[in-house]
């Protein structure tokens, strides 16, 4: 008998079909992310899971009496309780293969929320070019040739330095551990995260969420930084405290952010960073192109059917 795997997130075809080969496969792609209640409900008869951004705590993994592994569509599993899998034995996977993907897409938040793209367009496409005939309300910030201040130099971190210092920035960077070899060949300068705060010009987040950086950039954290300051968050939304962000934003103590997570995911059609001018919002689509989501849909699939087998998969985070 085949096992069952169920499908929560989209993947390629051809994922899909050499996934098929092994297992019976329940998709269920394009609904959004399964809530804790549904998945409770049904996650006692699967073998596998490939999922996004659905909670597997302790209930849900006690719940998921047949599982061999939860595989990740992401590199994040702070909505996973790894503990609880371990002591399941429940394989716990990973595709890390969309660093230069998400580099690129909070490249284009750092331009667009520095140079008003998304105000300046809908300007155009609106008619009102043709009626007010002036730019000065598109008036931005230059971005090559500032400092910009990363918090997190792991795989998406790099990548944003070599971008950076691609647009001739400054680089300052914050983690737990220093990387002499990428300080020496990208000039990168080591900081505490006040210095970096309070000097960076670009300040861009790129650590995992954990109950170290939960909140780590609250009231404090934006006082510290330079009025002409921009964050950009494309990690997680928690690492932020987002109420103190829309003060930040709404009274100036900082020029302007780009996001694209959130406390919480879908962001409300209420929600107030909606009525600011100064943030430009994406939804989660760090990773969301063509080619990123095929390698994560072959990467996801072969972890679960090695696991499947009874085999370590390669990108694992459970021992
Ligand atoms: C996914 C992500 O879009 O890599 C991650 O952890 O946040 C994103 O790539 C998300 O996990 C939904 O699949």
């Amino acid at each position: 008998m085949k096992p069952n795997v169920l499908c929560s997130v989209w993947i390629s075809e051809e994922a899909l079909k050499k996934l098929e080969k092994v297992a019976n496969v329940e998709t269920r792609f394009g609904g959004g992310t399964l809530p804790k209640q549904e998945l409770l409900k049904i996650v006692g008869k699967f073998d596998g899971v490939i999922i996004g951004g659905e909670c597997f705590d302790k209930e849900v993994i006690n719940a998921a009496s047949r599982l061999k592994v939860i595989s990740r569509r992401g590199v994040g599993y702070d909505k996973v309780n790894i503990q609880a899998a371990s002591e399941r034995g429940i394989y716990v996977t990973l595709t890390p293969v969309n660093a230069e993907t998400v580099a690129d897409v909070t490249f284009g938040l750092i331009l667009a929320v520095a140079r008003k793209i998304p105000q300046a367009h809908f300007y155009v496409k609106d008619g009102e070019w043709e009626t007010k005939k002036s730019n000065a309300d598109f008036r931005g910030l230059d971005v090559f040739g500032k400092t910009i201040g990363i918090i997190g130099l792991g795989r998406i971190g790099s990548i944003m330095a070599k971008r950076a210092r691609g647009f001739d920035m400054d680089v300052l960077y914050n983690d737990l551990i220093r990387n002499d070899r990428l300080e020496e060949d990208l000039r990168l300068k080591f900081v505490r995260l006040d210095n970096l705060l309070s000097n960076a010009d670009v300040i861009t987040i790129h650590t995992s969420l954990n109950e170290k950086t939960k909140g780590m950039i609250g009231e404090k954290e934006l006082r510290t930084m330079k009025k002409t300051a921009i964050l950009i968050n494309t990690a997680r939304g928690p690492i932020v405290d987002q109420t103190a962000l829309y003060s930040a934003l709404k009274e100036r103590w900082i020029a302007g952010a780009g996001l694209d997570v959130f406390m919480e995911e879908p962001l409300n059609s209420d929600d107030p960073l909606l009525a600011l001018d100064n943030v430009v919002l994406l939804p989660h689509i760090g990773s969301e192109t063509i080619e990123c989501r095929k390698r994560m849909s072959m990467i996801c699939v072969d972890n679960t059917i090695r696991a499947l087998r009874g085999e370590k998969p390669i990108y694992c985070v459970t021992s």
